[in-house]
């Protein structure tokens, strides 16, 4: 917004006065709350910056499970209590679920991870495309939403389009993206947020985009949904796909599918499996342990928005607190971001404008000059800090990039029980590794 020059005084004040007195995340209750962040390393405080490998849950999931394990543990469709309490357990992990992703109950799909269930509904689609019928992808993706698709399409004889980046910000070039679109389209397959990088895409866009053809539109969001908030009946996407363990919850996948298609899309199932859905989605016994812990995840997050006083509702609690969490994330990136770039030799890859910060989330990918980040990554592990390096699936980007052969990025995942002073710290320690910084070379 363009603010004239005579009220700007006026407007920065006002900025200042409502950020003083719009509710803050409470970072102590918060961390209180997760057990594992008071592990110490070699006589270091943890820090876990290794949330886009997974997050760490909270002690009301971890009750949740041991409570279903201890008492409820059952197959389900029993005649009996506990295959009773099993079934209205997942029934409510379900609902849970539909108020976190903004759709109904019966859309919800679980299953062992985010990779299976896009093999699985991949083959699903495909059997309802022809020899000539195209797909798109992009090169910003994890891995397992562009392989379940390539191997489909080459069952199927399709034709693959890939969707390109911006190799100097790693956001996705629209123009390419629309123009990979055409009648001959079936399917969009996009990430929400690049788990490499943090860009987060314009995925309402894409919906869009592909629904414009009679495509379908299939969304990762993995890597977007512990630190910002899904709403599928807003993106009007087709299918939307995560884990629950990168959001504060147990080891498994997610799907969000439209009643329609989960309705008229042909499953591969056994004979005796309901055809109601969202059953004959689920092949086999659930991981009823895992599912055990999500409606307590999904508390988890509601319960950061309830504190503010203005929920109402579960789903307006979980808008709430993706409020809060994306407060404290930016102030955590501006603040990373600051102090990462006083190292010298040090490239971070995505968008670096803190103006268009908006497009990213706090997961940064960088180089330092003549340092391999698998020996940052350990070095940085012995004194505490969790990081990762690698591709981390997200090997058309890395390969594009040409930092495949050379071990990839170091990555570092910011989430909202993290704080300011662990970001403080690891720069710190970082420039030690390093050993040597822009004040040391003045040069800079
Ligand atoms: C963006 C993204 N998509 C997909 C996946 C795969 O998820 P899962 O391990 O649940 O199969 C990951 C895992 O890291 C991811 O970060």
């Amino acid at each position: 917004m363009r603010v004239p020059a005579r009220i700007r005084p006026y407007y920065d004040l006002f900025l200042m006065i409502s950020a003083e007195i719009s509710p803050r995340l409470d970072l102590a209750s918060i961390r209180a709350q997760f057990p594992s962040l008071a592990q110490t390393v070699n006589g270091h405080p943890a820090v876990f910056f290794d949330g886009p490998g997974g997050t760490q849950v909270p002690q009301c999931v971890i009750d949740a499970m041991f409570h279903y394990l201890r008492r409820d543990n059952a197959n389900s469709g029993g005649n009996y209590p506990t295959s009773r309490r099993t079934d209205a357990m997942i029934a409510g992990a379900r609902a849970a679920l539909a108020d976190f992703f903004h759709c109904d109950a019966d859309e919800v799909v679980f299953g062992q991870n985010m990779t299976s269930l896009t093999f699985a509904f991949s083959h699903a689609i495909g059997r309802e495309l022809k020899p000539g019928d195209e797909i798109v992808v992009t090169r910003l993706d994890h891995d397992a939403n562009v392989s379940p698709w390539l191997t489909m399409a080459e069952d199927r004889g399709l034709r693959v389009r890939w969707a390109e980046i911006h190799d100097q910000d790693c956001t996705l070039d629209m123009d390419d993206l629309a123009s990979k679109i055409n009648g001959k389209t079936k399917l969009v397959a996009v990430g929400y947020a690049s788990n490499a990088v943090g860009t987060i895409n314009p995925v309402k866009k894409i919906v869009h985009l592909a629904h414009k053809v009679g495509a379908l539109a299939f969304i990762d969001a993995v890597h977007y949904a512990p630190h910002g908030l899904i709403d599928v009946a807003d993106l009007d996407c087709d299918f939307l796909v995560c884990s629950t363990y990168k959001f504060f919850g147990p080891h498994m996948g997610v799907l969000f599918g439209k009643r329609k298609h989960l309705k008229e899309l042909r499953p591969y199932k056994v004979r005796p499996l309901t055809d109601a859905i969202p059953f004959r989605w689920e092949w086999g016994t659930l991981n009823h342990e895992c599912i055990s812990g999500i409606t307590a995840c999904v508390e988890y997050i509601a319960e950061i928005g309830r504190r503010t006083g203005d929920a109402v509702s579960r789903r307006s609690a979980i808008e709430a607190a993706y409020r809060l969490i994306h407060r404290h994330e930016r102030a955590l990136l501006e603040h990373a971001m600051a102090g990462l770039r006083q190292i010298s030799g040090l490239k971070i890859y995505g968008i670096t404008d803190p103006t268009r910060f908006d497009r990213r989330c706090g997961t940064l990918a960088i180089r330092i000059e003549g340092h391999a980040p698998a020996e940052l990554a350990t070095r940085l592990g012995e004194c505490g800090f969790f990081t990762w390096d690698g591709n981390y699936y997200a090997i058309n980007l890395t390969e594009h990039l040409g930092v495949e052969k050379s071990g990839g990025f170091l990555r570092i995942g910011l989430v909202h029980y993290n704080t300011m002073e662990e970001v403080d710290l690891f720069v710190k320690v970082l420039r030690e590794i390093v050993g040597w910084s822009k004040s040391a070379n003045t040069k800079d």
